[in-house]
């Protein structure tokens, strides 16, 4: 049989990262859309090991090098974390293989960019949120993750994608796509146009707190949906936080709101029909119980007051970035039909315009639990 991954042999990959047996079986794997991610299987002398391999999308990573740098010193600081309360850390982070250059990645002949990584057995990942208890313990996860790294030195990170979540600086990019014009779609979105004029002070409400030094700058994931974390198949904890490609200085709160626009919404972020669209306040209440249950100790007073604004920043922020693909003809977002930008937009515009008019329930809900 001959073992080759887009055209690389992985025997060479495993002799690269010192991975000594023979090679039993290799697949795709997991529902992931941005790397390529393989489940690869060796033997040697009766046992079996698992390792995950994974193609690093270096179209939307640039420098794979310094993300493994920050994805390295997370997870040992993770690792160290509970090893030092005397509990077993290897199902509870990534752990990374060094290859023969001792780096933590390796560029093949064809310009792919592999890492490999171990697989952790007997946990599964949820695409869906099927229950508030569900949703909860992800809020507990995504919490404590916050919690272990609020002593983490976020000088030492590097800034993998610049100004991510700064919505100020998006909102400048939304205004010279309204400029422009590029795909002479302007007229057919007024009303959104207008939606997001409307809110501009809303845009800087974070940022000014970062620069008064109201808000501590802290390790962020940057992609808390529920589908990225391993649940354990026995217990149904969540046991760990994985694709760590996003992680960077930001705000507890970027991962706080960002969890609750793609997890409360009570439809998917692309249903065209905004009458399904709003906010759950049960999963709302189930996600902040989990979340402060871990990271209350962490979090400052101001980010717990911030809470639910985050989650209606973050939802505006990315029905903001919609609008602006839509306006620009569509270069960034992959979409499905011509007008799945402006559903999406239309749909987390919605979403925005619920958590207004149930702010004073989402606060009230976030204090029960300060
Ligand atoms: N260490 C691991 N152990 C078991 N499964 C994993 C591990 N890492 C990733 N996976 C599975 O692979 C999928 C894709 O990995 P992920 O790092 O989230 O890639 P993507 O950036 O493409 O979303 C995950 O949803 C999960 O099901
Ligand atoms: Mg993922």
């Amino acid at each position: 049989m001959e073992n080759k991954i887009l055209d690389m042999d992985i025997d060479i990959i495993a002799l690269k990262f010192g991975i000594s047996g023979e090679l039993i079986s290799f697949n795709k794997y997991g529902n992931g859309n941005i790397n390529g991610t393989y489940i690869l299987e060796f033997s040697k002398d009766g046992d079996t090991s698992k390792y995950i391999l994974q193609r690093i999308n270096t179209e939307v990573f640039k420098n794979p090098f310094g993300l493994m740098k920050n994805i390295l010193g997370v997870t040992g600081h993770i690792k160290k974390y509970y090893n030092d309360k005397g509990i077993d850390s290897s199902r509870r982070t990534l752990e990374f293989l060094p290859c023969d250059s001792g780096d933590y990645c390796f560029i093949d002949e064809n310009g792919n960019c592999w890492r490999l990584y171990k697989f952790i057995d007997k946990a599964y990942t949820c695409e869906t949120i099927d229950s508030a208890e569900k949703f909860c313990e992800a809020g507990r996860a995504f919490g404590e993750f916050q919690q272990i790294l609020s002593s983490y030195d976020v000088s030492t990170l590097f800034d993998t994608i610049p100004d991510f979540h700064n919505t100020a600086k998006r909102f400048e990019v939304f205004k010279k796509a309204v400029e422009e014009n590029s795909a002479g779609r302007l007229s057919e979105v007024k009303n959104e146009v207008d939606f997001v004029l409307s809110r501009e002070n809303d845009t800087h409400v974070l940022t000014d707190l970062i620069s008064d030094g109201k808000l501590p700058l802290r390790v962020t994931h940057n992609d808390t949906k529920i589908n990225n974390i391993l649940f354990d198949e026995k217990t149904n904890e969540g046991i760990c936080v994985i694709d760590l490609d996003t992680v960077m200085t930001g705000l507890s709160l970027y991962d706080f709101g960002d969890c609750i626009r793609s997890g409360a919404n009570k439809t998917a972020e692309d249903d065209p029909n905004t009458d399904n669209v709003g906010i759950d306040l049960d999963l709302y209440e189930a996600f902040v119980s989990g979340f402060l249950s871990s990271a209350g100790k962490a979090l400052t007073d101001t980010e717990k007051e911030y809470l639910p604004f985050s989650a209606k920043l973050l939802t505006f922020e990315c029905g903001m970035r919609f609008l602006t693909d839509y306006l620009n003809g569509d270069t960034y977002f992959r979409i499905k039909y011509p007008k799945h930008n402006l559903d999406r937009c239309r749909n987390q515009f919605k979403l925005v315009e619920d958590i207004e008019n149930n702010m004073d329930k989402m606060k009230a809900i976030t204090n029960k639990y300060c």
